[in-house]
This record gives C-alpha cells, sequence and structure tokens, in this order.
C-alpha cells in the first residue's frame, strides 16, 4: 500500500492568509464607491504607528516607493553615498540610482546574513570626506533585526545619516524595540508573501515631521500641504496606496501579533524537522526579543556549487515543493556591474547567496505539508550530495 506521505503535493512558496472579514472589508469599500485617498488610508497608517511606535505613518502604494520617498526627504542626490549590503531586494540599493546619488555595497555576517558592521564602519572611514553626506540603509535581512548597540555610537559618530529597510521584518523587536525606528525613518512592505500584505503597498515610518510632511506630499503629485486640486509645490508621484489596499492591509494589522506567533510556530517545526540534513539553519541571536520571520532559507554546506543548488531546486519543484535561491547578490546585477561591480568583491556574500534556498513558508503552513517538504528535501539532498 502506498505510503499516504509519498502522495504527491504542491506545497508553495508563499501563501497569503486572507480570512473572511479581509474579504468583508474590501467588499465593503468597493461598495462606498470610495476607491482612493479615504478613511482605511488613515486607519491603516494608525495601526502601523500604534503597532511600531512612531509618531508618524505614510501609506504608499510599495516598499520601494516608501524608501524612494524617504531618500527624496532627505535630499539625497549627486554627492552623497549610499551604503547597503548587496545581500538584498534589488530595491534597496536602486532608490539611490533614482536620485543619481552614489551606491558601495557592504559584506554581510556569515551568521545572521545581515550587514557585517565591521565592514561598515571600515567602508564609512575610507569615504568620509569623499562625499557631502554618507546614508546607510539597514537591511533587516529577513526579518531579522541589526545589532543597533554596535552601529548607533559610530553611525553617530560620523553623522551617517542611518535609514531603515524593515521592509521584510513587520513585528520584530531588537531589545524590545520594534525594528523600523532605528533610523531616522524605516520602510516596511506589503507584497503577498510579506507577514501581512496588501495585494501591493508599503508605508514610511518616521518620528521626523519634515520626513512625514514630504512623503505626503510627495506620494500625491507634490501637492501642497492644504493638498489642493491642482497646487503642487513639488514634483512629486503617484505613489498612493488606494482603498481597498489600505483596508486589507488595516483588517490584517487587526491580527499581526497572532500571524507572527503562527509563523514563528513553522520556524521551530522546521528547525525540528531538518535539523539532521546537512543544511544551516537559520539563526537568530540572543538580542532579537522578537522575530517576525519572513521566510525560511536554509544553506547548503560551505564550498557547495550553485549549480548543485539549482540542481536541488528543480528537483524540489519537481516533487511539488516550490523553493527560490534567496537573494542574488545585487553588486552583480546588470546595472552593478555596469558601474564596476564584480565577482570577488564580496566574499561573504557571493559565498552564501550560492547556497540558499527558501523553501516554503507561510502563516497557515500545515505540519504535514511541512513534513512532506522535509522528507522531499532529505531524499533529494542524499542523491546529490552523496
Ligand atoms: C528588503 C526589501 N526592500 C525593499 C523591498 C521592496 O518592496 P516592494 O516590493 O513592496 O516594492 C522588498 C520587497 O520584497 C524587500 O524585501
Amino acid at each position: 500500500m502506498a505510503n499516504k506521505r509519498q502522495e504527491k503535493r504542491f506545497v508553495p512558496l508563499s501563501k497569503p492568509q486572507i480570512v473572511q472579514e479581509d474579504i468583508d472589508i474590501v467588499t465593503k469599500v468597493l461598495e462606498s464607491g470610495r476607491l482612493s485617498i479615504g478613511p482605511y488610508t488613515e486607519l491603516f497608517e494608525k495601526a502601523i504607528a500604534e503597532y511600531v511606535g512612531v509618531k508618524y505613518v505614510a501609506a504608499v502604494s510599495s516598499g520601494t516607493s516608501a524608501l524612494h520617498l524617504i531618500l527624496k526627504a532627505l535630499n539625497f542626490g549627486k554627492g552623497d553615498l549610499l551604503i547597503v549590503p548587496s545581500f538584498t531586494f534589488v530595491a534597496s540599493a536602486n532608490v539611490a540610482l533614482y536620485e543619481y546619488g552614489s551606491v558601495t555595497f557592504v559584506d554581510i555576517d556569515p551568521i545572521t546574513m545581515n550587514m557585517d558592521i565591521e565592514h561598515f564602519k571600515t567602508i564609512v572611514e575610507e569615504n568620509f570626506n569623499k562625499f557631502r553626506r554618507i546614508f546607510l540603509m539597514a537591511v533587516d535581512v529577513f526579518g531579522h533585526p541589526l545589532d543597533w548597540d554596535k552601529i548607533n555610537i559610530f553611525a553617530e559618530k560620523y553623522d551617517v545619516t542611518v535609514v531603515e529597510d524593515s521592509c521584510e521584518a513587520l513585528g520584530s523587536e531588537y531589545k524590545g524595540k520594534k525594528v523600523g525606528t532605528f533610523g531616522v525613518a524605516g520602510a516596511f512592505a506589503f507584497y503577498p508573501n510579506k507577514q501581512i500584505t496588501t495585494g501591493e503597498g508599503g508605508v514610511v515610518v518616521t518620528n521626523n515631521e519634515k520626513i512625514y510632511k514630504m512623503s505626503v506630499s510627495l506620494r500625491n503629485q507634490g501637492r501642497g500641504e492644504s493638498q489642493g486640486w491642482l497646487s503642487h509645490d513639488y514634483v512629486g508621484y503617484n505613489y498612493r496606496i488606494d482603498e481597498m489596499s489600505a483596508a486589507l492591509g488595516w483588517s490584517q494589522m487587526q491580527r499581526l501579533d497572532e500571524i507572527i506567533e503562527k509563523r514563528a510556530k513553522v520556524a521551530e517545526r522546521y528547525k525540528a524537522l531538518l535539523k539532521d540534513l546537512p543544511l544551516e539553519l537559520p539563526v537568530v541571536m540572543d538580542y532579537v526579543t522578537k522575530m517576525s520571520w519572513f521566510v525560511y532559507v536554509v544553506r547548503l554546506p560551505q564550498g557547495t556549487p550553485s549549480a548543485v543548488r539549482d540542481t536541488l531546486i528543480r528537483k524540489l519543484e519537481d516533487e511539488g515543493v516550490q523553493c527560490r535561491n534567496y537573494f542574488a547578490p545585487v553588486h552583480l546585477q546588470k546595472p552593478y556591474r555596469e558601474l564596476g561591480w564584480k565577482e570577488g568583491m564580496l566574499p561573504v556574500t557571493e559565498d552564501i547567496s550560492q547556497r540558499t534556498i527558501a523553501i516554503p513558508f507561510y502563516t497557515d503552513m500545515e505540519q504535514e505539508d511541512q513534513e512532506y517538504v522535509a522528507e522531499k528535501l532529505r531524499i533529494v539532498l542524499e542523491t546529490l550530495l552523496k
């Protein structure tokens, strides 16, 4: 008789949690006829502000537009330098190029996969005096917070402007304080693979009134404070979030803590299921008082060629287990190669990104599906790594 666990399944890489309340509220917005610039944008902003513990929130059309608006509001541009990890989503770096600023990449710590703080310090010291201002795009990779005690004093000493790209980390805490609040401003993103989703969407979070006011103006075509119909103080954008998205985000915010807890349980189960496999599993540092898991990324043993990883992903996909490599180094993408970046410049980033596999991970993931993933991983690893 066929073993039930061997029956083929499809386990997606990610899946948003959509409940009846979400559907009802979006339907209500559609029925109201007010589909943009309405009450749910404000309610969503308020819910995020209270949760994260900041004075101001501006909801926008994506995490990328949130990051862009923060740099715009800080007048980032030609003559300024943005230090950013290469092990991130490409938008973290691209926003600097939108504004004709310079970008330099910092390598990562092999355990947390976050920025290597010592390398960051070296870059600042090497570039101090060469640029008008130095900015840090601090990314909480896969939801894991940075070690702020080691960054803050140094950043202050060299007058580095810190922006937090917390797009993957809504709800995570460093020593009791929510991420997104450690720089002058932070951004969260709500693509459907995130902890909560608005379809597409993002927010700027800040305690700085000027950044907030500029974000509100620039997301809405640079309209003046009165937000007059055709009165424009700046060359702005249409980075508005629509009301259906904002209502969905507000609805999801009502249960964020429950979502984070469920995701933590999924991560815990994976840790137990995968502990005997030849894989490096994600590590959460002691200073993390709350981990809001974004994805579950495992790594093949050091020295494994990327071709083996790619074959492994293909074989898992053949078994119905959707997987991805996560991330590909940003400095090796074409636009950055054209600026002179090449292999060998960021050894830890390049080594780790050859070996990563994001395996299926989502809020309502069932134990049986996790067991299926673990079993298929075990079988495929056995054949590939022998
Ligand atoms: C680290 C990071 N920064 C920025 C973004 C951009 O967010 P969005 O896709 O909403 O524009 C993402 C989204 O995946 C991200 O993971």
